[in-house]
C-alpha cells in the first residue's frame, strides 16, 4: 500500500509483522489469518468472514458461494438505462472534481484494505501477498489516472492563421461496459471502471461471476467516494448478462480483460448490427508467454524468478511464464536447480501467510488443469504434492521436445520447458512470436546484444530482462499485449484514458 512504503521482499520477508505494519494498530502476535477474518468484518454478501478462517471452510464458503444470483438480462436494459440518463450531468462535472473523486477512491481503499483483502482471500483465493499487492495496485490505478486526466484531458488550444481559434475538447463518450476477470477482481475491476469514469462515461461493470463480492465492494467504496450511484452500476452475472449488455446500441465502449475468445466474441457482437454506431474495445488477454535463458545468465536469479513468474498466484496472472526456454548447454543444471526449488513450494490456505500456492479458482479451472496434467504425465519431470481437499493444482513442470509443441495457454501452475541451441536466439524469439500471443516475454542474460535482440524482435507488449515477468506497476510498466494477447491502450499507462473519450476539435473564425 502506497503509504505502508511495503516493499515485495518486505512482505515476503515476514508476512505477519509486515502485514500487522499495514494494519495499523493491529498487535503482530494476533495470528493473522484469524485476525484479518476477525468477526463484524461482514463481506458485502453478508457472509461474516470469521466464519471461514480455515482454508477448508474457505473453499466450501466460496464453492458454495453466497453470491447474488446472474441479473435478469432484462435487469440489464434497465442498468444500462439508468447510466445512460446519468451520463449529461457527469460529462458535465469538472474534470477535477471527477479526478478528486478518484484520490477520494484510493485513500478509501487503503482505509479498508483489511477488509478488501479479506475478501479477496475468501472469494478470489489470494494468498496475502497478492492481496496486499491487489489492494495497492487498485489505489494506484486510482490515482494515476486521477493525475493522467488533470494532465491530459479537457480542452487545449491548437494553433492556426491568426483570425482562427481552434480547440480540441476530450469529453465522455457516454456509456461503458467495463467486463472484469475473477483474476485481478478488484484492481482490473476498478482499474477499467475509473478510467472511464474519470473521463466522464459512465459505467455499467460486469465483474466476472466468480467474484462479485470484491466488486460490489469496490463500487460501495465509490459511492462514498463520490461517484453518483446511477454513473456506476454493477452487472452481476454469467455471460448472458455480458452478451446482453454488450448488445445494447447505448453501450459507447467496452474494456475487456478476459479470454481471447471472448474478447472476440464481443468484437463480433459490436460491429453485428448494422445501425449500431461504431464504439471503441479496449481488450486484455492472455498469452503464450516465453522466457528466454541463455548460458551468461545467473542461474540462481533465473530460478528466483522463474519460481515467482511460473508458481505465483497459482499460475493464474495472464502475465504468467508458461514456457521456459534454455539454452541447451546449461539446461541440465538450470532444471535441476528448477526441480529443487519447487521442492520448497508451500501449497495451502490462502490465509495462511505461510502459503506460496494456493486453489485454483473454480472446480471447472480445476478439472481443466488436472486433465491436462494426466495427459502429460510422461513428459512430466517435477511435480508436487498437494493437500488433498481443495482445488489445489500441485506445480507441475513438464519438458517438450519443441517450441512449438505448446499450443494454448495453460491458465494455472504448469510450467513448460524446452531446449535452444547457442546462436538461434533470433530464431527463438521468432518462434515464440509466431504463436500469435504477444502479452509478456522474459529474456535473461548478461550479453548486451541479446538484450537489443530481444527488445527489436519480440513481437510483446510487456518485454522483462533478467526479473520476473509479472506483477506490472501502475505508471512504470503500462501492461497489456498485442496480436492475440489484445488491442491496448496499456492499462496503467499514458494512452490509457485517451481510448475512453470523445475528442471534438472546434474551429471558430473570430
Ligand atoms: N498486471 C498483471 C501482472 O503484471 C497481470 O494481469 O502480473
Amino acid at each position: 500500500l502506497a503509504d505502508a512504503r511495503l516493499t515485495e521482499a518486505d512482505i515476503l520477508a515476514d508476512p505477519v509483522a509486515k502485514i500487522a505494519a499495514v494494519g495499523g494498530a493491529r498487535h503482530p502476535s494476533i495470528p493473522l489469518p484469524i485476525d484479518l477474518f476477525a468477526p463484524g468484518h461482514r463481506n458485502s454478501t453478508g457472509i461474516d468472514l470469521s466464519d471461514v478462517a480455515t482454508l477448508d471452510a474457505t473453499v466450501k464458503a466460496v464453492n458454495a458461494p453466497a453470491v447474488k444470483p446472474a441479473a435478469a438480462t432484462a435487469d440489464v436494459a434497465s442498468l444500462v438505462a439508468r447510466a445512460h440518463a446519468a451520463f449529461p450531468a457527469w460529462n458535465a462535472t469538472p474534470l477535477d472534481t471527477r479526478a478528486s473523486v478518484l484520490e477520494k477512491l484510493a485513500d478509501l481503499l487503503e482505509q479498508d484494505r483489511e477488509r478488501l483483502m479479506a475478501i479477496l482471500v475468501q472469494e478470489a483465493f489470494k494468498t496475502i501477498p497478492d492481496a496486499i499487492g491487489e489492494v495497492r495496485e487498485a489505489a494506484d490505478f486510482c490515482r494515476y489516472y486521477a493525475q493522467q486526466a488533470r494532465a491530459r484531458l479537457g480542452s487545449v488550444e491548437l494553433p492556426g492563421p491568426t483570425g482562427e481559434r481552434n480547440t480540441l475538447h476530450l469529453e465522455g463518450r457516454g456509456v461503458w461496459a467495463t467486463v472484469a476477470p475473477w483474476n485481478f477482481p478488484l484492481a482490473i475491476f476498478l482499474g477499467q471502471t475509473v478510467a472511464a469514469l474519470v473521463t466522464g462515461n459512465t459505467v455499467v461493470a460486469k465483474p466476472a461471476p466468480q467474484t462479485p463480492a470484491i466488486a460490489q465492494a469496490a463500487v460501495e467504496l465509490a459511492y462514498r467516494a463520490g461517484v453518483p450511484r446511477d454513473a456506476l452500476l454493477l452487472a452481476v452475472g454469467g455471460p448472458d448478462v455480458g452478451q446482453t449488455l454488450t448488445e445494447d446500441h447505448r453501450i459507447a465502449g467496452v474494456a475487456f480483460t478476459g479470454s481471447t475468445a471472448t474478447a472476440k466474441r464481443i468484437a463480433r457482437t459490436l460491429v453485428a448490427d448494422d445501425d449500431r454506431p461504431i464504439v471503441p474495445l479496449i481488450a486484455e488477454t492472455g498469452g503464450i508467454n516465453a522466457m528466454i535463458v541463455d548460458s551468461t545468465a545467473l542461474p540462481e536469479q533465473v530460478v528466483a524468478d522463474v519460481i515467482t513468474s511460473s508458481f505465483r498466484s497459482a499460475g493464474q496472472r495472464c502475465s504468467a511464464l508458461r514456457l521456459l526456454l534454455v539454452q541447451a548447454d546449461v539446461a541440465d543444471n538450470v532444471i535441476e536447480m528448477l526441480k529443487g526449488a519447487m521442492e520448497t513450494l508451500v501449497l495451502g490456505a490462502t490465509g495462511n501467510p505461510a502459503t506460496d500456492v494456493g486453489p485454483v479458482i473454480d472446480q471447472a479451472a480445476y478439472d481443466k488443469l488436472m486433465a491436462y496434467r494426466a495427459s502429460m504425465v510422461t513428459q512430466t519431470i517435477k511435480t508436487l504434492d498437494a493437500p488433498a481437499d481443495g482445488l489445489f493444482v500441485p506445480p507441475t513442470l513438464i519438458r517438450l521436445d519443441r517450441v512449438e509443441d505448446l499450443t494454448q495457454e495453460w491458465f494455472g501452475p504448469i510450467l513448460h520447458v524446452a531446449t535452444w541451441e547457442a546462436g538461434t536466439l533470433s530464431e527463438t524469439i521468432a518462434k515464440v512470436n509466431a504463436k500469435g500471443y504477444g502479452l509478456t516475454m522474459g529474456l535473461h542474460s548478461r550479453i548486451a546484444r541479446a538484450s537489443e535482440v530481444a527488445e527489436s524482435e519480440a513481437a510483446v507488449g510487456n518485454l522483462y530482462i533478467n526479473r520476473s515477468m509479472i506483477g506490472a506497476v501502475v505508471g512504470s510498466q503500462p501492461f497489456g499485449g498485442e496480436g492475440l494477447s489484445g488491442t491496448g491502450p496499456k492499462a496503467g499507462g499514458p494512452h490509457y484514458l485517451y481510448r475512453f473519450c470523445a475528442e471534438r476539435a472546434v474551429s471558430v473564425d473570430t
